[in-house]
């Protein structure tokens, strides 16, 4: 197991991506607190990843990302109910789709606050707690979850692109900043990964472009390599590795795991 004796904390977790990013560092041997704006889906995953591994430590707890007391506070419980903290996992996100021409300042500030400011915070707050409890030489480490189109853009997101562009801009400087203190830092990049945010998106997509869901999903195919849709479980195992000793000579990378939609 990649993760035994470490301890973690992941933002976002109650479904999707976090979901799967969760259950499979519990199943790595990390011990978790785990956290979403909806406390129930975060209590639901806790459960989960209790029954994966009934030794394993878990928490649950409620966080808005956008809120920086409830932040520190919330990395501050988990760290005391783990009895420590070296890896976090900077995973809410939303969406939504809009052309520039119609877009209003509620959606820029929507999708920028929790996606861009949201990753500022919560890294923040997890730095500042591996800088006054961290053991010189223990690993720490974070992923911040970003996205394909925080590389390539793409018509209807603009705003969400502009927020994960941020996040790899901003995960690259955190890296160089932390690196002296061997916290490494890197983001992870998805493609068309299959959860709620995905099927909102398709509707809009349809919607905005005259298609029908099915034609929208069909574009996503023609536009993967590999030939079939991403599922939250290829992001968590590539989140697990940058998380892992195996990835100890990363920090500041963005990496792609979009079944070869994009390759840059
Ligand atoms: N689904 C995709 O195709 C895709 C592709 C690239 C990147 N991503 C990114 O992956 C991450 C997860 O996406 P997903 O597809 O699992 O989405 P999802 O909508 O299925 O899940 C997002 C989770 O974030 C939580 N959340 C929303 N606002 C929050 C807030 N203010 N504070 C804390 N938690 C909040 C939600 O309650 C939900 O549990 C996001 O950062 C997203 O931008 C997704």
């Amino acid at each position: 197991m990649l993760l035994t004796g470490l301890h973690g904390f992941i933002t976002g977790a109650g479904t999707g991506i976090g979901r799967a990013i969760a259950l499979e560092m519990v199943r790595e041997g990390a011990d978790l607190a785990i956290t979403d704006l909806d406390l129930a889906s975060a209590r639901k995953v806790a459960g989960e990843a209790q029954a994966l591994r009934t030794d394993a430590r878990v928490w649950a707890g409620q966080l808005d990302v956008r809120d920086a007391v409830n932040v520190t506070a919330r990395v501050a419980e988990a760290a005391n109910y783990l009895g420590s903290l070296e890896l976090a996992v900077n995973n809410a996100g939303v969406s939504s789709m809009k052309r520039v021409v119609d877009l209003d300042e509620a959606d820029w500030d929507f999708n920028m606050d929790i996606n861009a400011k949201g990753i500022f915070l919560c890294c923040q707050a997890e730095v500042r707690y591996f800088l006054r409890q961290g053991q010189p030489g223990t690993m720490r480490s974070i992923v911040n979850t970003a996205s394909m189109a925080g590389k390539k853009a793409a018509a209807l997101l603009a705003h969400y692109s502009a927020s994960k562009f941020a996040v790899i801009g901003f995960t690259q400087a955190l890296a160089l900043e932390t690196a002296a203190d061997g916290i490494r830092v890197n983001a992870v990049c998805p493609g068309y990964v299959r959860t709620s945010m995905q099927e909102r998106e398709v509707i809009w997509e349809a919607n905005l472009r005259g298609m029908t869901p099915d034609e929208v999903r069909q574009d996503y195919l023609r536009a993967i390599p590999l030939g079939r849709l991403e599922e939250p479980e290829d992001v968590a195992r590539v989140v697990v590795f940058l998380l892992s000793d195996r990835a100890a000579y990363m920090t500041g990378q963005a990496i792609n795991v979009t079944g070869g939609s994009i390759m840059f």
